[in-house]
């Protein structure tokens, strides 16, 4: 197959982009593909989400309402539930999630349930992208047949390609445009439409060999974060033991200028990528009978943190000659990182839940999450609490969960009488330091 009349209608961006799945990374594909220039079509299957695109909202934080009604302006978004419409699209995106299961294996139903309804409207000459994070042979051995299944074959009727996706939700200084992509094809054809297909929206390509080696990067970037996590979350246990601080450590080692990067210790690993991605790299090992060491050491010690967290809790309330059980805490932030509304996976809700199971009465206060709305893992029916000063006093303990950069820490420490910071947000409060125990 020729794939030259794809190239052709990219760079004259006359191919309309189909993005399947309209999520933390699918809603900031679409943006950038329209800015571009781009008709794109947006496929979901929560009716909600297309329904507010074509009305010009956002339902992400950081995405504003104005960037959607501006391209909608420009006829160049519309969103849709209708699988059949994938043909109209030159490009197809599969966005989709990649959870783990109940027991911690790789869930591709989602991904799968995508090839399954695009299947039947794959049209000659489409280029089909799986974005999602995978491990390596995803793309050739799972997707490919299932797109086969309607009588489609791979590199003839279709370019099939692997491309990951390195958002960073909320990173002002790294955009979708501003990350270089790395794309890999199941063929040369595939590898070449892609890479120019992307190059059409991101400051760089990174060409490699196979859809499964582009797999392998990504997989290689969350575990490099998920293994450095774990090793400060441990050196945090070691030198406090020590009565060394390990934040003081880290930033002073971070003044060195070469073969360092500093990673910070938390209450545990939050979002969709760190604490998952790895264990799909861990499963696929197994076939290959490798037992992944590091992956899953790493997963031990960032896994114990929440409860390392409520140990410390109990012992800062046993200094006030208080229990847990009985005790009101009042957690703050319960996004997985600060400035962001994404509450999956989040150590905060680990500790709401951790806390509630021995008699503790838990509320939250995050800027970004108004109330706590059902997940896979988490049903906690809370809303978030107003930060006063008789609010803050009226608990035992604060406990800093996620340091947004929209809390006043002085305010806070000012009217709490006891706060547990897991994230050293209050080291620069200068006033009420014995209130302030690290965690
Ligand atoms: N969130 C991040 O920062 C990030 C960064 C890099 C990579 N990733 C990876 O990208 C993928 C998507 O993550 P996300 O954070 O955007 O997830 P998300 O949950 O925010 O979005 C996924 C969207 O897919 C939709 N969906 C589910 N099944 C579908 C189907 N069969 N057909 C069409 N749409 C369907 C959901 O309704 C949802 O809107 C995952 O593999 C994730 O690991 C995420």
């Amino acid at each position: 197959m020729d794939p030259h009349p794809l190239i052709e209608r990219i760079r004259k961006r006359e191919a309309v982009i189909g993005v399947i799945g309209l999520g933390y990374v699918g809603l900031p594909l679409v943006t950038e593909f329209a800015k571009a220039g781009f008709k794109v079509l947006g496929f979901d299957i929560d009716q909600g989400k297309t329904d507010a695109l074509n009305r010009g909202e956002s339902y992400i934080h950081h995405i504003p309402s104005a960037n959607i009604r501006s391209i909608l302006d420009k006829n160049l978004l519309e969103a849709t539930t209708d699988f059949s419409r994938a043909r109209e699209a030159d490009a197809l995106l599969i966005c989709v999630p990649t959870p783990l299961t109940a027991h911690q294996e790789p869930d591709l139903s989602y991904i799968k349930s995508t090839g399954l309804s695009i299947a039947p409207h794959i049209r000659p000459g489409q280029l089909i992208v799986l974005e999602s994070t995978t491990y390596p042979g995803t793309t050739e051995e799972i997707l490919r047949p299932v797109l086969e299944s309607g009588g489609a074959v791979c590199g003839k009727d279709f370019l099939l390609a692997y491309s990951p996706e390195r958002e960073d939700p909320g990173n002002a200084t790294f955009s979708t445009g501003k990350i270089p992509k790395v794309v890999g094809g199941c063929d040369a054809n595939a590898l070449d439409a892609a890479d120019a297909l992307y190059s059409e929206i991101v400051v760089s390509t990174v060409r490699v060999s196979s859809a499964r080696t582009a797999e392998a990067v990504k997989l290689l970037e969350n575990i490099f974060r998920s293994v450095n996590i774990a090793l400060v979350n441990e050196l945090k246990l070691i030198y406090t033991k020590m009565d060394i601080d390990v934040w003081e450590v880290i930033e002073a080692a971070a003044t060195k200028p070469f073969g360092y990067m500093p990673f910070y210790p938390g209450p545990g690993l939050g979002g969709h990528c760190i604490p998952i991605d790895p264990f799909y790299l861990s499963w696929k090992a197994r076939e290959y009978g490798i037992a992944a060491r590091f992956i899953e050491l790493a997963g031990e010690v960032n896994t114990a943190m929440p409860e390392y967290v409520v140990s410390c809790l109990m012992n800062a309330l046993n200094e006030r000659s208080k229990a847990l059980k009985g005790a009101r805490v009042l957690v703050l932030g319960v996004a997985y990182k600060a400035d962001v509304d994404d509450t999956r996976e989040s150590p905060g809700l680990t500790l709401i839940e951790i806390m509630q199971s021995r008699g503790a009465t838990v509320d939250y206060n995050d800027p970004f999450v108004p109330q706590l709305v059902a997940s896979r893992r988490f049903d906690l029916k809370l809303k978030s609490v107003d930060l006063t000063p008789t609010s803050l006093a009226e608990y035992d303990c604060v406990l800093i969960a996620t340091a947004h950069t929209a809390y006043d820490y002085d305010f806070i420490v000012e009217h709490a009488q006891l706060v547990l910071d897991t994230r050293n947000a209050t080291k620069n409060v200068t006033q009420h330091r014995d209130r302030i125990h690290k965690a």
